[in-house]
């Protein structure tokens, strides 16, 4: 539901890191693009990660509670964010194939070694249920530097990596991901086949 006291533009000057997200289960290796992860606290040292309900990589990680975060770095290129942020573990194997670097760590899970400069190794201790979201909190069972490179934030990926829509493209534009939806009025209760974010989150095209 849209509050009119908040602005979602003003949530966009939060700040954010960009990652891939990978979980094990029972043989199948999964993983997705979040921009939501923090460490909070330092001894024990802990992360948060929230997640979307709907992704294949929440159910795994609700039931294994085991996780890694690849950080992503200056260098990655967009296809990085449409294999793993615009497709679903639900429906193709992300990792049927070889993938930027990836690599399986201690936990049995795989990182990627190319375009990131670290990655760590979670385990969930306790779930919240934020609606649309959970919010995992995990102690830190291993952490690596990979490379000196900087890290891609969402204001890098947005102005640097994610391709402006086509200037003939008509409809509303997803300002997370791109994606374009050609209508003239967009659904209200539309959800972004890519990135899984709401109407409110698209603009028009003009
Ligand atoms: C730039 C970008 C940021 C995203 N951030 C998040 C996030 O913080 N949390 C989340 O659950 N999904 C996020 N997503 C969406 C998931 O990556 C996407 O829904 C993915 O297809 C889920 O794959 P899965 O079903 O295999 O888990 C983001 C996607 C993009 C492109």
């Amino acid at each position: 539901m849209s509050n009119p006291n908040i602005e979602k533009n003003a949530l966009f000057k939060l700040s954010y890191g960009m990652y891939v997200l990978t979980a094990e289960d029972e043989g199948k290796d999964n993983g997705c693009i979040i921009n939501t992860c923090i460490q909070v606290a330092e001894d024990p040292t802990t992360v948060v990660i929230a997640v979307n309900k709907g992704g294949f990589t929440h159910d795994m990680i609700a039931k294994t509670k085991k996780f890694n975060v690849s950080v992503l770095d200056e260098s990655t290129p967009m296809e990085v964010f449409e294999h793993f942020g615009f497709q679903s573990g639900k429906n193709v194997n992300k990792f049927e194939s070889p993938v930027y670097g990836a690599k399986k760590s201690e936990n049995g899970i795989y990182y990627l070694s190319e375009h990131i400069n670290a990655y760590l190794s979670g385990y969930v201790t306790e779930m919240i249920d934020l609606g649309t979201h959970t919010l995992f909190i995990a102690t830190v069972v291993k952490a690596q530097k990979l490379a000196d490179t900087a890290g891609a934030t969402y204001d890098f990926y947005s102005k640097n990596i994610k391709p402006a829509p086509s200037p003939k493209a008509k409809g509303w534009v997803c300002k997370i991901c791109g994606y374009v939806y050609e209508g003239e009025e967009l659904p209200a209760d539309f959800i972004c086949p890519w990135c899984k974010h709401p109407a409110s989150d698209f603009e028009k095209l003009v």
